[in-house]
């Protein structure tokens, strides 16, 4: 059963950064989505979005459905009542976010109470319950923010974030500034919590290495657009997209001192989102790039292996039985047709599809 369907999101702020350019993502309850992309690129933005955490001005369009429930369009009460409860967030740079005057236990405390999950007494006995789940003894609730390190204060953010039980858990670089032993520890934890407790994981990382070992699937963005979304093992060890490549080649791999020695990088920057080229917006940076690329966006296309990736270049398969009337001899007898898209046939591209109509975040909060 699909948990969350992202359709054509796309969130320009009121200066006008387009940061997500028409988002199409899906998650199955229980599953684990990355996603990717160098800085600036769109991840928090859309993790915000999801949860409608952005700062007022802000124009959003397109549909975030949550179990079926578009989320853009809740009234503001139905929202309050989505977050922690139906999907939870743990925000980038989470372990500078907890309150420095208050007692953490108090602040895991706070949605359990929020939510009427239970009174005073239940709550901390809930709270306990939490730090324990994420390695902390339930006795560390006493203690102030100041008083534990950088991955205890992670393990508060998560159990937070585990507080009301959500369906869905949305964690933006759940393990930057950690070193790389509590990172594993993290990570670990999180797999492991998902795995016991079939809760929904989208994880935002800039480290696809990571990512790959942690989800199932992998979708890689690219100045506010997905560029290639697949199986996270298949996408990371044979990315298509120039950029996913490129990403993908930026990082050692073991038993290939080639590469640890030499990482390729990609020189350039990414566009201004305020300011983004015509046609394809990677092209100024493309090391492949095509002629009709200057004037042709490729939308995100289904190569029709469990995979999707938005570039001229990449073939789709396409997969048309022989007629015949037997449904086993038609299998079996399937035609997997390989053509070159648009690079040949630019006439028949399909065109980038319209940015939905964008409602600005003060028109849809009724009662704040
Ligand atoms: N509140 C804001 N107002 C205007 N522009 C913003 C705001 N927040 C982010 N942006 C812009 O939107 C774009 C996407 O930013 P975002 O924070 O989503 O990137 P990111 O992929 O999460 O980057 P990082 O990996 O550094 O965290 C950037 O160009 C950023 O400058
Ligand atoms: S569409 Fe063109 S410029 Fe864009 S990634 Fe593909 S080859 Fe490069
Ligand atoms: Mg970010």
């Amino acid at each position: 059963m699909t948990l969350l369907d992202v359709r054509g999101l796309t969130v320009t702020y009121a200066d006008g950064a387009a940061a997500v350019r028409g988002v199409d993502l899906s998650l199955e309850a229980g599953g684990t989505l990355g996603i990717a992309g160098e800085s600036g690129c769109g991840k928090s933005t859309l993790a915000l979005a999801l949860l409608r955490l952005l700062p007022p001005g802000t124009r959003v369009g397109g549909a975030v459905l949550l179990d079926g429930e578009d989320v853009l369009s809740m009234k503001w009460g139905r929202v309050r009542a989505v977050r922690w409860a139906g999907a939870s967030i743990v925000f980038q740079g989470a372990m500078h976010s907890l309150n420095p005057m208050r007692r953490v236990g108090d602040q895991i405390a706070e949605p359990i109470l929020l939510h009427r999950r239970a009174g005073p007494a239940g709550a901390r006995r809930r709270t306990g319950e939490l730090l324990e789940q994420v390695g902390l003894p339930a006795a560390r609730a006493a203690a102030y923010p100041h008083e534990l390190s950088g991955g205890q204060r992670q393990r508060v953010m998560i159990a937070m974030a585990l507080a009301c039980d959500p369906r869905l858990i949305v964690a933006d670089e759940p393990t930057t500034a950690l070193d790389v032993m509590i990172q594993a520890q993290i990570l670990r934890l999180i797999g492991q919590l998902v795995a016991d407790q079939d809760v929904g994981l989208v994880m935002i990382s800039h480290d696809l290495a990571v990512l790959a070992d942690t989800c199932d699937r992998l979708a890689v963005m690219y100045a506010g657009r997905v560029v290639e979304e697949g199986p996270a093992g298949q996408v990371y060890a044979a990315a298509r997209h120039p950029y996913a490549q490129a990403l993908s080649a930026a990082f050692p791999r073991i038993g290939d001192p080639a590469s640890r020695f030499a990482p390729r990088g990609l020189p350039g920057d990414p566009p201004d989102p305020a300011a983004l080229p015509p046609g394809c917006v990677f092209r100024p940076r493309c090391p492949v790039a095509l002629d009709i690329c200057a004037v042709q966006d490729p939308p995100l296309r289904d190569t029709g292996d469990d995979r999707s990736a938005a570039c001229v270049r990449i073939t789709t398969r396409v997969t048309t039985p022989t007629a015949a009337t037997d449904s086993d001899t038609a299998r079996d007898t399937a035609r997997e047709t390989d053509r070159e898209t648009a690079a040949d046939t630019p006439g028949d591209e399909a065109p980038a599809p319209a940015p939905a109509p964008g409602r600005s975040e003060e028109a849809r909060r009724d009662t704040p």
